[in-house]
């Protein structure tokens, strides 16, 4: 009888140590051929290195984590009567051959800080059993070198698809992302990292998984008290009272600035940092996860990646208030307690709207017949109303993944065939 068991390693085990491949100048795949035609078998990102591989050992563990395989089994058609041949193939192992499962193998960077490895492993831990949540199978170390190990989701990406989305197309994505935000939410935890290469996209199959855990954090875990989360009368008290307002406006800085300097988590990828992170709050919420949402719509929207595209966080706040306008990015900075000043010409008092940043970008207002206008379409505006909601500056006033699922944008999902699903 076969043994089959958990996959908790107890022992490390050997991992494979690639040899370095000059001409990629990262390490090689290890040669798994059996890759499938057209598809990468390692991705560097940020802080790893992800690998295909094939999961040779699949029978002799439990597998519950293989949600493709449980759909397979509730969805099979009846078992064929008789083979014909009456002969099992078996693979060079011996064992009966079956589809190949593979897995993802992370190859998390020997530089990353035990404290944030320990922390995305145990968050991982946290959200088992989230189905819109990529699952840890198991994760071991040797040594200096920390593995992770995945199923592995087929994807495509983003950039492979974007600029074709409808907007049929972009609720089923953004329904799946935003289910995947209100389980993450729902426990408590914030992801920080919202972009496309974090989430898992197959158009084909209409089905997202949220990977990366390793900037996430539980909410309110290492924070400390902001002015956002005071009423408003105790806010105007708190900043009249301030040494700036007794000072008064002033040009230019002090010599010998002896006040400490704010700090607050700004862990996030450049372009995707809320304006509360950029304003240094000190009491971030999941909210964050919400503007990163709204702003891969945005790109989606205008067919512009990345949309944003800024050097540093001042700049992001240009790029900001450009937008949104002097007026609210002032309102947005007096809500975490410190102050907005430009002088720059281009940025004007109340911005522009999202429509109007839609049509610009997507060469539409001159773009129809004699140079008129092509305006948006009723399911483009809702879309834009969506996107509205996710770009609050004020991140209370910000919809929430639960929300967001009852809005009119996520809740009429239009199917291939073209037939309205409620949902
Ligand atoms: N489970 C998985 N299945 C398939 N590809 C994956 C999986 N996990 C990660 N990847 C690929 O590896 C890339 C980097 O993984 P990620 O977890 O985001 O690590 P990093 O912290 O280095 O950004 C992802 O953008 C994706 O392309
Ligand atoms: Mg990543």
């Amino acid at each position: 009888m076969a043994i089959v068991r958990s996959r908790h390693v107890k022992e490390s085990f050997e991992i494979h140590n690639d040899e370095m491949d000059e001409s990629s100048g990262h390490s090689g795949t290890g040669g798994d051929s059996r890759a499938e035609e057209g598809e990468e078998m390692e991705v560097d990102g940020t802080f790893s290195t992800v690998y295909k591989a094939e999961d040779l050992l699949y029978d002799a563990y439990v597998n519950d984590w293989d949600m493709e395989e449980k759909e397979n089994t509730k969805w099979m058609s009846p078992p064929l009567k008789k083979r014909r041949t009456g002969v099992q193939e078996l693979d060079e192992y011996g064992q009966p051959r079956r589809r190949p499962k593979y897995v993802a193998i992370k190859k998390i960077y020997v530089t990353s800080s035990p404290m944030r490895i320990l922390n995305e492993l145990e968050l991982l831990n946290t959200l088992r059993g989230c189905n819109s949540v990529c699952p840890l199978i198991t994760a071991f170390r040797s040594t200096d070198q920390v593995v992770a190990v995945l199923p592995y989701f087929r994807h495509t990406d983003f950039r492979d698809y974007f600029r074709q989305m409808t907007i049929p197309d972009m609720q089923i994505y953004f329904r799946s992302l935003f289910t995947a935000l209100a389980e993450v939410h729902a426990k408590g935890i914030l992801h920080r990292d919202i972009k496309p290469t974090n989430f898992l996209y197959e158009p084909n199959k209409q089905r997202g998984v949220l990977v990366d855990f390793g900037l996430a954090e539980k909410e309110f875990t290492d924070s400390k008290p902001c002015l956002c989360r005071e009423s408003s009368a105790e806010r105007r008290r708190r900043v009249q009272s301030s040494i700036a307002a007794a000072v008064g406006p002033s040009t230019g800085y002090p010599r010998n600035d002896s006040r400490p300097s704010r700090r607050a988590n700004r862990a996030g990828t450049r372009g995707f940092r809320a304006p509360e992170v950029l304003f240094k709050c000190t009491e971030q919420t999941t909210k964050i996860d919400i503007w990163s949402a709204g702003v891969i719509l945005l790109t989606i929207l205008s067919k512009r990646f990345p949309f944003f595209n800024s050097a540093d966080d001042v700049e992001a706040m240009i790029e900001i208030a450009t937008i949104f306008g002097t007026r609210r990015m002032k309102a947005c900075a007096y809500l975490h307690g410190t102050y907005f000043e430009t002088s720059i010409p281009t940025i004007g008092q109340t911005g522009f709207s999202l429509e109007k940043i839609i049509m610009w970008s997507t060469c539409r207002n001159g773009g129809g017949e004699g140079g008129a206008e092509v305006p948006l379409t009723a399911e483009e505006k809702l879309a834009v109303s969506f996107l509205d909601r996710c770009f609050e500056l004020d991140p209370s006033k910000r919809i929430s993944a639960e929300e967001a699922l009852e809005h009119p944008f996520l809740l009429e999902v239009h199917h291939e065939d073209d037939e309205i699903t409620l949902l």
